[in-house]
């Protein structure tokens, strides 16, 4: 299959070309095809023709985002509008990555696909726009339950595009938490960790097994594709540090107490049955980050 992907610098990039080796991958990132620029994203596509475009690219900043909204919005909306627009002309499917802030945090049962989205941050309120653009916004609408929903296996999708929705990311090439907890551990023997923000820990080859699954479904539309279990930020650390058997003391501390620019969800827990119902199965987001760690004693 003659596959694009995008962010390939990245964290999920360095997966992704793992993950789909044997196919006809081309990756790219801002030198090859910078994803603001219309016309370059259109050269590019247009040559290479792919079947399927794997779009991780992202302005990830999180706290950035809320005194560079135009930025955000620039990279996350317009730059995935170029590149559905691009597939579209060569008639390629847009694999659209995205993330739990797209919600509020606020639902104690997790969140299926369909769930009302509502971001808490200006980074949030961009990937939902670049999911807006994947889908079209009629069709997007139709998916999360904001129109008439049609009977029917298509449920009013318009096009053959795909949104994965994922969480605390964390993998090789990248600035992570595992990684920023094994630097801290070198330095600092206490460390305090919020503990009232809970998510859903998820490494990146699990999440480019999950795109591959999907796309050789042909699925489309909305999919949750995170490591099965939750936790908090502060269980995480407990854990890396359990794992890696480093010594260092971890104390909870409650969002109000450690501030940040940017608002996170409390509880953005992406419930997985969709994907689940297909037969893949998510490794535990234990298992995964053993995983993680032995793989970067290599
Ligand atoms: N990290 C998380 O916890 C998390 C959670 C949920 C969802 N996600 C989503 O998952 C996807 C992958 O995340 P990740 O952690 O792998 O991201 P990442 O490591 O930050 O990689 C993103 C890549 O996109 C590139 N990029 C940014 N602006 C670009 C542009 N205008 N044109 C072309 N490339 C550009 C970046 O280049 P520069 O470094 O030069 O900017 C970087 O190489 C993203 O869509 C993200 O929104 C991430």
């Amino acid at each position: 299959m003659k596959i694009i992907f995008t962010g390939s610098k990245g964290q999920l990039g360095y997966q992704i070309a793992r993950v789909f080796e044997g196919n006809e991958l081309l990756g790219v990132d801002r030198e090859e095809m910078d994803i603001t620029d219309r016309d370059e994203v259109a050269r590019v596509i247009g040559e290479f023709q792919p079947e399927v475009i794997i779009h991780g690219a992202a302005y990830t900043n999180v706290d950035g985002a809320e005194t560079d909204r135009e930025g955000a919005f620039l990279v996350n909306e317009t730059g995935t509008k170029n590149i559905v627009e691009a597939a579209s002309k060569v008639g390629a499917k847009v694999v659209y990555v995205s993330t739990d802030y797209v919600f509020a945090g606020d639902n104690a049962e997790g969140y299926l696909e369909d769930d009302k989205t509502g971001p808490q941050s200006v980074y949030g309120e961009s990937k939902l726009a670049g999911e807006k653009a994947t889908l079209g916004v009629s069709g997007w609408e139709l998916v999360v339950g904001g129109g008439d929903r049609p009977d029917g296996d298509d449920q009013g999708i318009i096009n053959n595009n795909l949104i994965v929705r994922t969480a605390w990311l964390y993998g090789e090439n990248g600035k992570n938490f595992v990684e920023t907890m094994l630097k801290l551990a070198e330095i600092q023997p206490e460390l305090k960790v919020v503990s009232d923000q809970v998510g859903s820990p998820t490494y990146t080859k699990d999440l480019a097994l999950a795109i591959k699954f999907l796309i050789e479904k042909d699925a489309k539309g909305i999919f949750h594709t995170v490591n099965a279990g939750n936790c908090s930020w502060y269980d995480f650390a407990g854990k890396i540090f359990e794992l890696s058997g480093k010594k260092v003391q971890v104390s909870p501390v409650s969002t109000v107490e450690f501030p940040r620019p940017a608002k996170r969800p409390a509880y953005s827990v992406l419930i997985t049955d969709k994907l689940n119902s297909l037969g893949f199965e998510n490794r535990t987001w234990q298992t995964a980050l053993e995983d993680y760690l032995d793989s970067r004693k290599k």
